[in-house]
């Protein structure tokens, strides 16, 4: 065991007859990891003091005293004039009230903590943290999909092969495709956003656990922090976790839709398909294989969803079975909600350079969608507008295929004799009927791939989006 600490830089020490053991302060030290709430910590600090003075628990001097010390540390903080040493901190809160007791004298910093908690204090802190994390993945979903409306925009009229089962089964325009991943990320944002009226709820007041035997002013202190509301039950209020869980599981379902969109850009991209090339600014090469150009970018974000699908597992373990009300478990919530978020915001800034950069070959998707069958279910809607069952027209066109597959040719590749040598009810008028930009013009209904409904989607999303960005503030 290493030398002990020194009891007095601990927040608890009086009731113990002995120092903890350096081991134990490394080992249960938060610092290096919650230190990134120092401007929430300082914040919340401020705000209870103010509200202390109001409510005459401690004088005016005093508040004024302490919420200019805090003003200070923070001034040193972002200077760099501040050196952490997590060797004498157990946490950031710790940590901010140890420099405030150097800066102003143990006598009137030692007041702050009046009628609050670490237990208050942290949940107060994190949930700030989550409010602007919430806004800024907002800001980032926003501007993710004013990219892809401008990619679908300039592909509203843009053939290719829609897939299901990975094989070619019908012309969509890839505008069409894109707008599919827009609607996505609009209901990420939405999510985003009633994730974060749930995450704007104030625990401070809370105390320990009971609540604190002062007359409060907790709705003060929630107007000072731009919080929506007080929580109801100090128990709850400690105890809750559920708002980060939420955070990382608007996160996750962000990660899934890129993870995606990822996987469909490293198919298009591979020769294969090739129907988009990535820029080479977002394109790494082989050491070996001197032709390669590998679509990193859009790996790796396919890859980290599972680190952000970890990071939620962690904390739903982390909570579940834990009795109530604070346990130092919950300490460890904090490193898979940064990383999770942090890794969230970075997949969302990658894609979106990758996804606005992206070159479209318009041709390579026109060769795909034409000449083989991906208009046989246009084929059977035709032949039922001649009378046919629908049924019965697919049994058709099924055999239709299956000559074609015997000749190696595509539907329009039969001529009308042999067209009516399997169905009579076929006549001149069926080559129009197969066309990919028929097939296309006939999906003019809301939620189609025509072009023209592709191009009033985009309309709406514009308008969508544009509301969205309201809420932000
Ligand atoms: N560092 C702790 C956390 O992040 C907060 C401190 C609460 N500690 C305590 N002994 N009640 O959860």
């Amino acid at each position: 065991m290493t030398e002990k600490t020194d009891r007095a830089s601990t927040l608890w020490g009086g009731r113990f007859t002995k120092g903890l053991a350096g081991d134990m302060l490394a080992f249960s030290t938060s610092l290096p990891v919650d230190w990134r709430l120092y401007r929430e910590d300082i914040a919340g600090s401020q705000a209870h003091c103010r509200m202390l003075a109001k409510q005459g628990i401690i004088a005016q001097e005093e508040a004024d005293t302490i919420c200019a010390g805090l003003a200070a540390i923070l001034e040193d903080v972002e200077n760099g004039d501040v050196t952490l040493d997590s060797g004498r901190w157990e946490d950031v809160h710790s940590a901010i009230e140890g420099l405030l007791h150097e800066r102003v004298g143990g006598a009137v910093a030692g007041k702050l903590h009046t009628a609050r908690s670490r237990n208050d204090q942290v949940a107060t802190d994190v949930r700030m943290w989550c409010r602007d994390a919430l806004d800024s993945l907002g800001r980032q979903l926003c501007e993710f999909q004013q990219t892809l409306l401008t990619q679908a925009e300039a592909h509203a009229a843009t053939s290719m092969p829609g897939y299901t089962h990975l094989q070619r089964a019908q012309p969509v325009t890839f505008g069409h495709h894109l707008l599919a991943y827009v609607e996505m990320f609009a209901r990420d944002f939405a999510r985003s956003r009633e994730c974060r009226a749930r995450v704007n709820v104030l625990p401070l007041g809370a105390a320990a656990l009971a609540g604190a035997p002062y007359p409060l002013d907790r709705e003060f202190v929630a107007r000072e922090l731009g919080f929506d509301a007080v929580a109801a039950n100090s128990m709850d209020a400690v105890s809750d976790r559920d708002f980060a869980i939420e955070v990382l599981h608007a996160c996750s379902l962000i990660m899934v839709h890129l993870s995606r969109l990822a996987a469909e850009v490293i198919l298009w991209s591979s020769a294969e398909f090739g129907f988009v090339e990535i820029d080479d600014a977002f394109a790494t090469g082989s050491s070996i294989m001197p032709q390669k150009k590998n679509p990193d970018a859009a790996e790796l974000t396919r890859g980290r969803a599972s680190r952000v699908f970890g990071d939620l597992f962690a904390l739903l373990t982390l909570m579940e079975g834990l009795p109530l009300t604070y346990n130092r478990d919950m300490q460890e919530d904090k490193e898979s909600l940064f990383d999770g978020v942090d890794t969230t915001a970075a997949c969302l800034g990658i894609m979106d350079a990758v996804m606005g950069s992206l070159r479209v070959n318009a041709t390579r998707m026109a060769e795909a969608v034409q000449g083989g069958f991906t208009t046989a279910t246009d084929l059977a809607d035709y032949l039922v507008r001649k009378g046919l069952p629908f049924r019965e027209a697919h049994a058709v066109v099924g055999s239709v295929v299956r000559v074609c597959l015997d000749r190696g040719c595509g539907l329009a590749d039969l001529s009308l004799a042999e067209y009516q040598e399997i169905c009579d009810r076929i006549g001149a008028d069926v080559f129009d009927a197969i066309t990919v930009e028929g097939s296309l013009a006939a999906r003019d209904i809301p939620g189609g791939t025509a072009p023209a409904q592709v191009k009033a989607a985009i309309v709406s999303a514009r308008e969508r989006l544009k509301q969205d960005q309201t809420t932000l503030s």
